[in-house]
C-alpha cells in the first residue's frame, strides 16, 4: 500500500480549516477547505479566539472528508505535512497537534512547512516542471512579500510590507466602505463597474526598493471619504473602489517586475489570496510581457488558504529529507 506516495496536508494558520491528499506530490486527490468567513464577517476581520475554537470542532471531520473523497485510508499515507507558521498561534496549534498525532500513531514522517512558502508552491501543484529561479509575489491577508526562489529551491526574501498587507488593506477599506468581508473579492466585484482613473490616490514607496507600505493609501481613502460623504453614493462608490484597487495593484505589479528585472529572472509566480484578483493577474501579465517576463499563477482554489499547497511543499521537503521532529512548534511571525 505504502508505495502509493500519498501525502496528507493540513492547514489551519488563520480562519480556514483545510486538509488535502496529494499523490506523487502533484495529483490532487482531494482538497477540503472549511471556511469560517461567515463567523468572522460581522467583525469585519478574523477573531483569533473564535477561529481556534472552530478549528478544534471540525479538524477531524475535515481530515476524514479529505481521506474519504480521495478514497484512501490513514494506512496509505507516507507522510503528513502541516503549516507551522507564520499565522495565528491558537489556530496553528490545532493543525499541528492533529498532524503530530497522525505522524506518531502511524509512524510516518511529520513535515512542518512555512505558510508563505507553501503559497508559492501552489504554483507547482499543476505545473511540476516550472524551472527556478522564480520571483514570487505573495500577497494575502497576512503577508505581502517578494521572494526569490533559487535553482536549489533555497529562497531569499527581497521585500515585505512595513505595515498592512495588501489583502489586509483591501479588507479594511472594504469594511470602511460597507462592502463586506472578505474585502478583496468585494472590491474586485464593485470595481468592475467603476473607472479606475476617477480619483488620484497615493502609491506609497512606488519607486523605492522592494518593501511595501499600504497604511498611507488606507489613510488617504479614509480622509477622502470623511471629507466628501457623497463618495459612498451608489453612483460614485464603484469609481472610488476601482481607483483604490488600481493603486494597490499598481504598487504590487511595479515592484514585482522591478525585482524580476534586477535579478534577471524570467518568471514571476503570483501567490496568496490576492493573486486570485483578475485585475492583478491581467496587469501583471501585460506589463511583464513587455519585458519578456512570463507570469504564472495557481488556479483560484489554490490561491486562498488550502492544504493542497501544504502537501505539495511537504512532498519536496520529504524528497530532500527535511523531516521535522515532535518538538516542532508553531510560530506567529517569519
Ligand atoms: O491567502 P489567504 O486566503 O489568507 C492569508 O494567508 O491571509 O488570503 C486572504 C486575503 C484576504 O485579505 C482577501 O480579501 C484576499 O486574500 N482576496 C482577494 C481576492 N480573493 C481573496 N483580494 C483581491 N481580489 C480577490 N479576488
Ligand atoms: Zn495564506
Amino acid at each position: 500500500m505504502k508505495n502509493k506516495n500519498i501525502i496528507l496536508g493540513i492547514e489551519t494558520s488563520c480562519d480556514d480549516t483545510a486538509a488535502a491528499i496529494l499523490k506523487n506530490g502533484h495529483t490532487v486527490l482531494s482538497n477540503i477547505v472549511s471556511t469560517q468567513e461567515e463567523l468572522h464577517a460581522e467583525f469585519g476581520g478574523v477573531v483569533p479566539e473564535i477561529a481556534s475554537r472552530k478549528h478544534i470542532e471540525i479538524i477531524n471531520i475535515v481530515i476524514a472528508q479529505a481521506l474519504r473523497k480521495a478514497n484512501v485510508d490513514f494506512e496509505d499515507l507516507i507522510a503528513v505535512g502541516v503549516t507551522c507558521g507564520p499565522g495565528l498561534i491558537g489556530s496553528l496549534l490545532i493543525g499541528l497537534a492533529s498532524a503530530k498525532a497522525i505522524s506518531y500513531s502511524l509512524k510516518i514522517p511529520l513535515i512542518g512547512v512555512n505558510h508563505v512558502l507553501s503559497h508559492i508552491y501552489a504554483n507547482f501543484i499543476e505545473n511540476p516542471n516550472i524551472k527556478r529561479p522564480i520571483i514570487s509575489l505573495v500577497a494575502s491577508g497576512g503577508h505581502t512579500s517578494i521572494y526569490l526562489l533559487k535553482e536549489n529551491d533555497e529562497f531569499e526574501i527581497l521585500g515585505l510590507t512595513l505595515d498592512d498587507a495588501a489583502g489586509e488593506v483591501l479588507d479594511k477599506i472594504a469594511r470602511f466602505l460597507n462592502l463586506g468581508y472578505p474585502g478583496g473579492p468585494a472590491i474586485e466585484k464593485i470595481s468592475i463597474n467603476g473607472n479606475p482613473d476617477s480619483y488620484k490616490l497615493p502609491r506609497p514607496m512606488l519607486d523605492k526598493g522592494f518593501n511595501f507600505s499600504f497604511s498611507g493609501l488606507k489613510t488617504a481613502v479614509i480622509y477622502m471619504v470623511r471629507k466628501d460623504k457623497s463618495l459612498l453614493s451608489e453612483e460614485k462608490l464603484p469609481d472610488l473602489a476601482a481607483s483604490f484597487q488600481k493603486a494597490v495593484i499598481d504598487v504590487l505589479v511595479k515592484k514585482t517586475i522591478r525585482a524580476a528585472i534586477s535579478y534577471e529572472v524570467p518568471i514571476i509566480a503570483l501567490a496568496g489570496g490576492v493573486s486570485s484578483n483578475s485585475y492583478l493577474r491581467s496587469e501583471m501579465k501585460e506589463r511583464a510581457k513587455l519585458r519578456g517576463i512570463k507570469v504564472i499563477y495557481p488556479p483560484k482554489e489554490y490561491c486562498t488558504d488550502n492544504a493542497a499547497m501544504v502537501a505539495c511543499l511537504a512532498y519536496y521537503k520529504l524528497k530532500k529529507g527535511q523531516i521535522s521532529n515532535m518538538e516542532i512548534d508553531a510560530y506567529s511571525r517569519i
